[in-house]
């Protein structure tokens, strides 16, 4: 085989598309259809911070973040803000009322990633013996000057609770922590949906609101900005669970991949 060989031209041509195969072929993928997947996220395991293993889900068209009751779209991930907006196809909006259904998170998640302080929970329809018109009364506030009555006589679907009922069937505006300690069974409202970036809903309309959960997640840097730095990309060992600078395919460091 010499150099003006066909065979050493397509050999060579051989081996240079396995080394693009190897470089482009990544251990953790960065993207799920549009939206970027970074630190301290990952669809991959072993990819991103165990404290977020198994929540992502990237199917065909869409991201899902997991929790036990369910699957729920992400709408945006916020690097700079650290904050992850998704959508729960189950609650009421102002277009379809459906029953009730509990927003559950694993105890890891309420403490890492918990909903932001400016997301609402509306709990609506509520009987006259829920917990949050009577003992726990205090728990439920108008938010930006917004009122449940407002709420009832906007919509589409929330009118509904007004005809089918001659009164105005008691509501609430409450946080996270409402639903995260009582149940929606224990609530005893037959419906709910939730609210983000409420602090600038001021003068707009139920019509107008982002419906929607914001998530808001904190994590101490636990070495991913030097491993990051290096050119690798963070991530953990699935058994122990201890930090790893993957470096490429075929090397992982402890820290980070130096200056090779
Ligand atoms: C490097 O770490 C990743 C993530 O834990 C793992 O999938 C991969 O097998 C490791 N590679 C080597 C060469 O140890
Ligand atoms: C992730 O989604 C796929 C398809 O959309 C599904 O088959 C799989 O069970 C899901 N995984 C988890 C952990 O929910
Ligand atoms: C509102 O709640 C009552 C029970 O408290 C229920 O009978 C009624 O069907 C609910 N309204 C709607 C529109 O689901
Ligand atoms: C909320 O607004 C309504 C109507 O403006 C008012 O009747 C109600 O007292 C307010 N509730 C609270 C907790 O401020």
């Amino acid at each position: 085989m010499t150099f003006q060989d066909p065979s050493f031209i397509l050999f060579t041509i051989l081996i240079i598309f396995l080394q693009f195969l190897a470089a482009t072929t990544s251990l953790c993928r960065t993207f799920c259809n549009n939206i970027p997947i970074n630190y301290p996220f990952a669809i991959d395991d072993g990819c991103g911070a165990p404290q977020f293993r198994h929540m992502l889900n990237c199917s065909a068209t869409d991201l899902f973040f997991l929790t036990p009751s369910g699957s729920y779209k992400i709408q945006t991930i916020d690097y700079n803000k650290k904050t992850v907006v998704i959508f729960d196809p189950s609650m009421s909006t102002c277009s379809i009322l459906q029953p009730h259904h509990d927003f559950i998170m694993t105890e890891i998640q309420s403490v890492t990633i918990p909903p932001s302080p400016d997301t609402v929970f509306v709990l609506m329809n509520c009987s006259i013996d829920s917990p949050v018109l009577n003992h726990y009364r205090s728990l439920c506030f108008n938010f930006s000057g917004h009122s449940c009555d407002e709420l009832y006589s906007s919509c589409t679907s929330f009118k509904l609770f007004h005809i089918l009922s001659n009164a105005t069937p008691p509501c609430c505006f409450t946080t996270y922590d409402t639903v995260k300690f009582m149940s929606m069974n224990i609530l005893d409202c037959t419906h709910y949906t939730s609210v983000y970036n409420v602090d600038s809903l001021k003068g707009v309309g139920p019509l107008d609101w982002l419906y929607g959960i914001k998530l808001s997640y904190n994590l101490p840097d636990l070495g991913c900005e030097r491993c990051a730095k290096s050119g690798g990309t963070c991530g953990f060992d699935v058994e122990t669970q201890g930090f790893l600078c993957i470096c490429s395919t075929t090397t992982n460091a402890t820290r980070d991949c130096g200056n090779k």
